[in-house]
Order: structure tokens, then sequence, then C-alpha cells
């Protein structure tokens, strides 16, 4: 029987949901991207190679799968066509399998530059990957954003254009002293953009339904974080869009009643890129002890991430708000060198105790995390390939970690690789 599998990434992003999703896609017949941009770099490593996804689902390399970019997510042509093109070029099967909505949104040029403006003021800034993510959703909630279809319409499509430069000049000669855009210049590259791409174009949502109706299998492949979530995360330093589950249904056209199950990513440990609040975050020393062992430098951008102890309040939070029935534990390895290992079990403030977060506004910048002391196993886990031959205390962490978050352990990730790989016995644990 086909399965509705939402899979979300249940902290601030980057938690190896590329990796997970590569695994999880063996069984699946349809991937689907719903929601975010080419702000996304989920890493797949196979072999000796290495494959960094930011649009194309990274179900894609699995040759015959449906692979669909659904109409919640902003596409930036160019880095469409570049990316189709580099994976072409490793002998991946595009064409054949790659669907693109009609009604998705575009970045267009003037997007990526008011990101960047807005990004280089020294107050304010959120640390945005300035691919023009946040001014794309911000069009489109104002009605104004210009759609796939509407490349096809030249007419249609000029007009719309020619509105918004208006608009977005004015503002970059008045506000930033930029000269702003030739609506010409973007009309010409735009058409040339949607010719190449118009093969992959369609109707997804009928396409997705569709194959629920054939009891076909899709995998929802959510970008970023739960705490990235433009409503339910760390508000105002979150992307623009609904990373947490519900966005699936929204972002792909697929009915609540149609999902059959939430799996959660989760790293053994926490980390963010960007700005904004972050309670478990390690001093120096620990930072970069980590930061290296983890490889943790953004897939997207090459930015250092900022890295900390395992929270278990975010976590249990991200498993209400997305209900998610299953998690998956990655980059445990990158822990086994360390003597003691901190676990985040609540926050005080204000001389109160906390297991959730509320909407002060700075409480997550000014709280106190509470930490529970593991002892370290102080070994090599990364050719374990079971639970039970895992250290003792690496067990007692999983299942710690399982008891404060309340949920099951489907899989532990000990690698980058697909054989690094396990299942986790809930029921003996
Ligand atoms: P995503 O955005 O959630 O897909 O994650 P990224 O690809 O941005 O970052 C995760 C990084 O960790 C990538 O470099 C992966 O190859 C790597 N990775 C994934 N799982 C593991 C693991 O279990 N152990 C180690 N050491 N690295 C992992
Ligand atoms: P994946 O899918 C980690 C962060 C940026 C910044 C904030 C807003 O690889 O997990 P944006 O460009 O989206 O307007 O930036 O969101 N961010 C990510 N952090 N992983 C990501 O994606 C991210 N995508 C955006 O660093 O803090
Ligand atoms: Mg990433």
């Amino acid at each position: 029987m086909g399965e509705r599998i939402v899979l979300v990434g249940a902290q601030w992003g980057d938690e190896g949901k590329g990796k997970v999703i590569d695994i999880l896609t063996e069984n699946v017949q349809y991937v689907v991207r719903y929601q975010g941009g080419n702000n996304a770099g989920h890493t797949v490593v196979i072999g000796d190679k290495k494959y960094v996804l930011h649009l194309i689902p990274s179900g894609i390399l699995h040759d015959g799968r449906i692979c669909v970019i659904g109409h919640g997510v902003v596409i930036d042509p160019k880095a469409l066509i570049e990316e189709i093109e580099l994976l072409k070029s490793q002998g991946i099967n595009v064409d054949d399998n790659l669907k693109v909505s009609d009604k998705a949104h575009i970045i267009f040029p003037y997007h990526q530059k008011l990101d960047e403006l807005r990004e280089t003021k020294k107050k304010g800034k959120i640390g945005t990957t300035k691919k023009g993510i946040g001014p794309c959703y911000a069009d489109k909630v104002s009605r104004v954003g210009i759609r796939m279809a509407d490349l096809y319409d030249k007419d249609y499509f000029r007009k719309k254009l020619e509105i918004n430069i208006e608009e977005k000049n004015t503002i970059f000669k008045d506000l930033y002293g930029f000269k702003g855009f030739s609506a010409d210049d973007i009309f010409n590259d735009y058409l040339k953009y949607a010719d190449n791409l118009k093969k992959y174009v369609c109707d997804t949502v009928m396409l997705l339904n569709e194959a629920y109706k054939k009891d076909r299998s899709i995998l929802f492949e959510g970008a970023q974080g739960t705490f990235l979530d433009v409503d339910y995360g760390t508000y105002p330093y979150v992307t623009s869009s609904n990373s947490t589950a519900g966005g699936a249904c929204i972002g792909a056209g697929i009915g609540p009643s149609r999902i059959d199950m939430v799996v959660g990513v989760v790293k053994a440990y926490t980390t963010r890129v960007g700005e904004g609040p972050f309670p478990t975050e390690f001093g120096d020393d620990l930072m970069e002890k980590i930061r290296q062992k983890g490889g943790e430098f953004g897939a997207t951008t090459g930015r250092a991430r900022r890295c900390g102890w395992f929270d278990s309040v975010l976590v249990k939070n991200s498993v209400d708000v997305n209900g998610i029935d299953k998690v998956i534990i990655t980059k445990l390895d990158v822990l086994d060198e360390l003597d003691t290992i901190n676990i985040c079990t609540s926050y005080t403030y204000k001389n109160k105790q906390y297991q959730n977060i509320p909407g002060d506004p700075g409480f997550l910048e000014k709280c106190k995390p509470v930490y529970e002391e593991h002892p370290g196993w102080k070994s090599d886990t990364s050719q374990v390939t079971s639970y039970e031959e895992l250290p003792i205390n690496a067990r007692k962490y999983l299942d710690r970690i399982k008891k404060l978050i309340g949920t099951e352990i489907m899989l532990v990730s000990v690698g980058k690789s697909r054989k690094q790989t396990f299942m986790y016995n809930n029921a003996k644990h």
C-alpha cells in the first residue's frame, strides 16, 4: 500500500534531510518539494560522489521517481536551469522525472537585489541566504507576484513585469541609491528561461492527487526547519515560508486527510545559520571542535554554522507543531569524542521554569537553558550498523532523547553515506 509521508527538519535546518530523503526514496514513487527555494542546500553522498540539491527534490538521484517542485516553492529559473544542467552532466536522468508547478512564483533579479540591500544594513539583519526568497514571497502575498504559467503569455508577463519594475526601481533609487533594473533585459532573459523549462511545467496538483488515487507512495521533502517557519519559528529570524508539516498540504495541494505520516529529522545536537536566538549555543572551544568534526558549513552559502547542545524543549515543541510520528536522529558520530554531553531539558526565565516557548519578545535570547549532563561514549560510532553495537552511553543518550521528546526513533545516522544508517528498535527500548 502506498503511503504519503511528510518529512520535516525539526530544528533550524541542515538536520541531514537530504541524506534521509535519499534513503527513504528507495521505497517511494514521488518526491515533492513544497516550500522554500534555492535557499535550501540538501547534501546527498553516494559512494565517493557528493550532490547538493537546492531546488530539485533529493529523490532525483534515484532514477524512475517523479520529482515535483510544487506551487509553494519559489523558483529562480536561472538557478533551476543550472542545477538541472549540473545533474545531467553527472549522468542523472532529469528530463523524464522532473515536474514543475505552473503556479509556482518566480524569483527575479529585483528580489535578490532587495534581499541583498536589506541585509547590508547594520540593524535588523536576518542573515538570509540573499537568494531573494523573502521579497519573492512578499510579492506573492501582496498579489503582485509572477508565476511560472505567466511566462508563457508574453503580453500578460510583460505588463506584470513593468508594473513591478516601476515600483521596485522607485524603491531602489529613492531608498538605496541603486539605479534599478531594465524591464527589457529581464523580459528577454526570462523568456529564454521559460523556453528552456517548458517541458517540465504542468499542473502538479492534479498529478499528485491522481498519484494518490492510484495509491502511489509520495514523500514530501521539507526544506529549512521548524524554527525557521514564518509562523511558528523564532520570528523575525526565520525564512518566509511554512517549513512545518502543514506547509506540505498548502504548497503541494494535497489535503491533510491524504497524509499518512510525519517524520522529523533531528540532529543529535543543534545548529543554526544566520542571526537569531540560540539558547544552547556553545562557547568558542566546543563550537570550533563540533563545527570541524560535523563539517558544519552551509551547503548553500558556505557560512560557518553556529553549533550547540541538543535542545529537547525545541524538539518536543517541534513534535507537537508538526504532528511528528517518528524521528530520525542524525550525526550521532559527531559527538563521539566528547567527555560529557549536555541535553537542555527546560529554560529558566525571571525565576520561572519553562518547557515551552512563550511569545514574549526576547524570551529565547534571555532565558537560561537547564542542562542534564550525560557521560560521553568516547569511541568511534561511524562503523556501527545496529543499535545493539552502539556503546552503552550512546544508547542511553538516544533513549533519553526519545523519552524527553516523546516520540519513536525510526533510524539513526552515524555518517554521510547511505550505509551509515541503522534502525532503532522501539519495542525494546
Ligand atoms: P539538510 O539541509 O537537512 O539536507 O542538511 P545539509 O546537507 O545542509 O547538512 C547536513 C550535512 O551533514 C551534510 O554535509 C551531510 O552529508 C552530513 N551528514 C548527514 N548525516 C550525517 C551523519 O549522520 N553524520 C555525519 N558526520 N554527517 C552527516
Ligand atoms: P535547508 O533546507 C539552514 C536561514 C538563513 C537565515 C534565514 C532566512 O538546507 O535546511 P532566507 O534566505 O531563507 O530568507 O534566510 O533562514 N535558512 C536556512 N538555514 N538551512 C536552510 O535550508 C536554510 N534556508 C534558510 O540562514 O537565517
Ligand atoms: Mg542544508
